[in-house]
């Protein structure tokens, strides 16, 4: 049975990176709550087992459209999916994302290509293509940010700038948008245990040793609450709140230092 009341509104959700991670557990729990799901991601199977799952539980109506999102025009593909499958989006999880760990001499200009294109330019152009339709259901989006949106960070350059990029973006985005009943939820979780930290190749990073990080299921929770509420720019965690908020009274080269520290290789 959805858990959704027959006379609420149906609700159809967009999640990408939906296959592991943040975006899977977010995804779980739209769907407990009644909420219709356009998954979508590299992993096609993992999402079709999934939808089955949901679509059995709770009643939903699941999409899996499997679509490499780093490749150049797959965001505009994918809205043309959307569209020639007659689905309608009321909310939007800009969700897909991955990080590359290392000096930016040493990176492959090809990986940091394909960051660009997923982190930023996916995230707009869905963004964009499909506002227009939001707008016009007073729908919300969030798009997944990071602590790592608030300060630079030495060993994972590209990454830090590329989720300071999506914070900035979709706060002057909500400001646009402040009239027209569409929310956006800058989400911004800090080290979470998820698939993230090998793809990225930095398990010798620093601050992996330093806190036990939170599970993908928590951090989902936290984001969902976020969105429903419609909040701006949301950083769970008390830790991570305190260190993005004091970053602001620091002089730049001293954030610059410590975030270096940090992302580092530790001691073990
Ligand atoms: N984990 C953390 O510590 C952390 C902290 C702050 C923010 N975040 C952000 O949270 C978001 C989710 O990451 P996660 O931690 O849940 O990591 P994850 O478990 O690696 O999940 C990443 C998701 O993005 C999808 N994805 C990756 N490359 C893709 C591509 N080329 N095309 C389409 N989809 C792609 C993956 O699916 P496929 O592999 O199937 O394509 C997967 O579903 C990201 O934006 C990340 O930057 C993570």
């Amino acid at each position: 049975m959805p858990a959704t009341a027959a006379t609420e509104p149906t609700i159809t959700a967009l999640v990408t990176g939906a296959s592991s991670g943040i975006g899977a557990a977010l995804a779980a729990l739209m769907a407990a709550d009644g909420v219709n799901l356009v998954m979508t991601a590299r992993h096609g199977p993992e999402m079709e087992a999934m939808a089955a799952d949901w679509r059995q539980r709770h009643g939903v109506a699941v999409s899996v459209i499997e679509l490499d999102l780093a490749r150049p025009g797959a965001a505009r593909e994918l809205a043309a999916e959307i569209d020639q499958r007659g689905l309608a989006i009321d909310y939007l999880v800009n969700n897909a994302g991955f990080g590359t760990y290392g000096h930016f001499a040493a990176t492959s200009v090809t990986e940091t290509e394909e960051l660009l294109r997923l982190n930023v330019e996916a995230l707009t152009t869905l963004t964009g293509l499909l506002l227009p339709g939001i707008i016009a259901r007073r729908g919300k989006i969030m798009n997944v940010a990071s602590t790592a949106a608030f300060q630079p960070g030495p060993h994972m350059a590209v990454y830090y700038a590329s989720k300071a990029y999506v914070l900035h973006f979709s706060e002057a985005l909500a400001y646009e948008l402040k009239d027209t009943g569409v929310t956006v939820t800058s989400f911004c979780p800090g080290a979470t245990a998820t698939g993230f930290q090998e793809r990225a190749r930095m398990q010798k990073a620093a601050m992996l040793h330093l806190v036990k990080m939170p599970s993908s299921e928590v951090v989902a929770g936290a984001a969902w609450q976020a969105m429903r509420a419609g909040r701006g720019v949301v950083v769970p965690g008390a830790l991570n709140w305190l260190l993005t908020f004091g970053v602001r009274f620091a002089p730049r080269r001293l954030v610059t230092w410590a975030a270096a520290l940090v992302t580092g290789p530790g001691a073990n």
